[in-house]
């Protein structure tokens, strides 16, 4: 952990990051492709991804960046259990969103248990972690999508993954980019969604 008691600069009107994230929409995982970032940016997506705010400093998640080769040995390792699935085409299909972008982290939630911050809290976290790197693609000139999947939740497919007993995924962000600019989607009416009281 480092401890720098360093000021940092104050926030100052970007019309530029505004317009951003005016404009942010997910990719589809499957249409992602090359160029993917390139290992300096990744790291620099990662650092920025793990700053992300944590109720007592736990940093109560963990990232795996999946090369393309573990990918495609994770997807053929998952195939046969997408039988079990509800839908088994459908299960083996989105396999494709594993294995089309260039780049792939694995956001794990690994909380601590028997903690003061509760558990939800520090879940809350891992969801913003992965919020923050998918910003920090983008920043980067990628495109990026946040998603689970069946495999995210089968306990067989878990283990494939490495995730421990105590710990979830909290998505998979796959980085890339797109030949074409995503389409909007319906957005929620703030009348219906914010309220002030
Ligand atoms: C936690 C989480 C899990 C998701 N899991 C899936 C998924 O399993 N399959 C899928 O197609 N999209 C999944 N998505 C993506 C959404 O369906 C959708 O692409 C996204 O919310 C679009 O938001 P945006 O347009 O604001 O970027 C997931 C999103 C989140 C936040």
């Amino acid at each position: 952990m480092t401890e720098l008691a360093a000021p940092l600069a104050l926030p100052r009107r970007d019309p530029a990051l505004i317009e951003y994230l005016q404009q942010r929409r997910s990719a589809p995982a499957q249409a992602l492709a090359a160029p993917g970032p390139s290992a300096a940016d990744l790291d620099a997506i990662l650092s920025i991804g793990l700053r992300t705010p944590d109720h007592g400093k736990l940093f109560p998640w963990r990232l795996v960046v999946l090369t393309p080769d573990t990918r495609a040995a994770l997807s053929h390792a998952l195939s046969p259990l997408a039988d079990d699935q509800p839908d088994p085409d459908k299960a083996r299909a989105v396999l494709a969103k594993l294995t089309a972008p260039p780049v792939t982290i694995m956001v794990v939630s690994t909380p601590v248990r028997d903690h003061k911050v509760p558990v939800w809290e520090q879940e809350l976290s891992a969801g913003a972690l992965a919020m923050n790197l998918s910003h920090a693609a983008f920043a980067h000139g990628f495109s990026a999508s946040w998603i689970t999947d069946w495999y995210a939740y089968d306990p067989r497919a878990l283990s494939l993954f490495g995730i421990g007993e105590d710990e979830r995924i909290a998505g998979f962000i796959h980085i890339g980019t797109l030949e074409t600019p995503p389409l909007e989607r319906p957005r929620p009416d703030p009348d219906r969604h914010v309220a002030v009281r």
